[in-house]
């Protein structure tokens, strides 16, 4: 089939190289032509890992190209696919819809023969019906338009597999178009379909709009849910990862999203989660959700919680030398939007500490945001000289650290797993000063 995708951003880039990897020609379209350059050439603009082989493979093989042009968009492609980004408003915790309205307005004048838009962006409910009558209303085919809601559940740091692997396929239809946009969607993803078990479930617009924001709303209850267990924990000297271990062996709960810690950060939960608590109050239903409000604020809590552990475990923050090892906001990303790791970072130099940070990969993200913290070339460059050691994101590299080594070249022999990604006995045991997260 020929498929556009437009917004060339994780979600888009990685949505053009798998369907172009299953089969289908596919051309990705941005409005910033420097990106387009770039992509043409093979060049993916962030980390994620498989993207960049998976997108050089499909230029290749053909079946993949990158443009500006809507026109030409229009006239190669019989669906289009909406991948550019809906995030927070500036001044309130809306979703910003100019870029899909704006999409919609620059795609619909050029489609003068029946096509299917659909859409993968993260939106508030009810958007995808007036997308679908704004498109309608412009395009010259007009009601031969068809619209459809297909949410993506990828994970960063995992975009390509989830891709190519998804747990399910959700997908909306509208009214006037129903069986034929769903059998349109069953055929484009029947590759991915007939390899594996994978439910493909066809659901109204509104429905597959709120399956998505749900699964990011009760994704992050989990994490709040147990970091809050973590702080009991720690009052009563409990260990939260054994707890988060037997209660997640009961089939109901499940152990995924249960590691208590810094908390959650990224381009999605934060703000989708923000988005649904304004969405809902516009339907009148704002004391339905209050509880999002508690799952936000605790999470925003355990940021604090590594400050106050940081200023405790100096005695004071001013002066203090503290490494900060993470940047991104999980590990296997560049990605440091909304990140605890720089939040904390940041906060712990406005105090009065100075502060040195290292990531493996999201340095020159950081650096850009928050030029005036103090930047690494490796982990033990970072820990150099140390009052304390903080552990923010839990990459490999951390985990795999050794006591001994980075007690050669730290002032004193402090860290904070803010992760609970290390061994305390392994640390303990070579004379580390080791405080975890809801753990003794
Ligand atoms: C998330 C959803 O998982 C994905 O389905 C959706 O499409 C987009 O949002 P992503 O933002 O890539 O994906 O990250 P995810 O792996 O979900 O992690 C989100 C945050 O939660 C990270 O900051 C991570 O460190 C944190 N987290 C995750 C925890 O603090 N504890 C956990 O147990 C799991």
């Amino acid at each position: 089939m020929r498929l556009a995708v437009i917004g060339t951003g994780y979600l888009g880039t990685t949505h053009a190289a798998c369907m172009a990897q299953i089969g289908h020609n596919v051309l990705g379209v941005d409005i910033d032509p420097g990106k387009v350059a770039k992509l043409q050439a093979g060049e993916i603009p962030f980390f994620e890992p498989d993207l960049e082989s998976a997108v050089k493979e499909n230029l290749a093989s053909g079946r993949l190209r990158f443009t500006d042009s809507y026109e030409e968009a229009a006239e190669f492609a019989d669906v289009h696919f909406l991948t550019v980004g809906t995030p927070q408003t500036e001044w309130d915790f809306c979703a910003n819809l100019s870029y899909v309205n704006g999409a919609i307005d620059a795609l619909s004048p050029y489609l003068n023969r029946p096509a299917l838009i659909v859409g993968k962006s993260t939106v508030p409910v009810g958007t995808a019906e007036l997308l679908a009558r704004r498109a309608r209303s412009i395009a010259p085919a007009g009601d031969e338009i068809e619209l459809a809601w297909n949410p993506e559940f990828l994970r960063e740091g995992f975009a390509v597999h989830d891709t190519l692997h998804p747990d399910r396929i959700v997908v909306g239809v509208d009214h006037c178009h129903e069986s034929r946009s769903a059998k349109t969607l069953a055929e484009l993803y029947s590759p991915i379909l007939t390899n594996e078990d994978i439910p493909f479930l066809v659901t109204s617009l509104a429905t597959a709009e709120l399956v998505k924001v749900a699964a990011n709303a009760f994704l992050a209850t989990k994490i709040s849910f147990i970091n809050a267990i973590s702080e009991v924990c720690e009052a009563a000297a409990a260990d939260v990862t054994i707890l988060a271990d037997a209660i997640g062996v009961d089939k109901r709960i499940g152990r995924l999203f249960l590691d208590a810690g810094l908390g959650f950060g990224g381009g999605c939960l934060p703000k989708d989660m923000r988005a649904f608590i304004t969405r809902a109050g516009e339907l009148g239903l704002g004391h339905v959700v209050t509880f999002l409000q508690m799952v936000d604020n605790i999470n925003m809590r355990q940021r604090s919680r590594v400050v106050e552990a940081t200023r405790e475990i100096c005695g004071t923050l001013v002066g203090a030398r503290v490494a900060v090892l993470g940047a991104a906001f999980k590990p296997n990303s560049d990605d440091i939007r909304d990140s605890p790791a720089l939040a904390v970072a940041g906060q712990i130099q406005l105090q009065g500490a100075s502060v040195r940070v290292f990531d493996p990969k999201a340095m020159d993200n950081a650096q850009r945001l928050f030029p005036t913290l103090n930047y690494a070339l490796s982990t033990l460059d970072a820990c150099r000289g140390a009052d304390v050691v903080l552990i923010l994101t839990e990459w490999d590299e951390f985990r795999n650290m050794q006591p001994e080594e980075l007690a050669a070249v730290t002032r004193s022999n402090r860290v904070i797993d803010a992760r609970n990604c290390l061994d305390p006995q392994l640390w303990r045991a070579t004379g580390w000063n080791y405080r975890g997260f809801g753990r003794p």
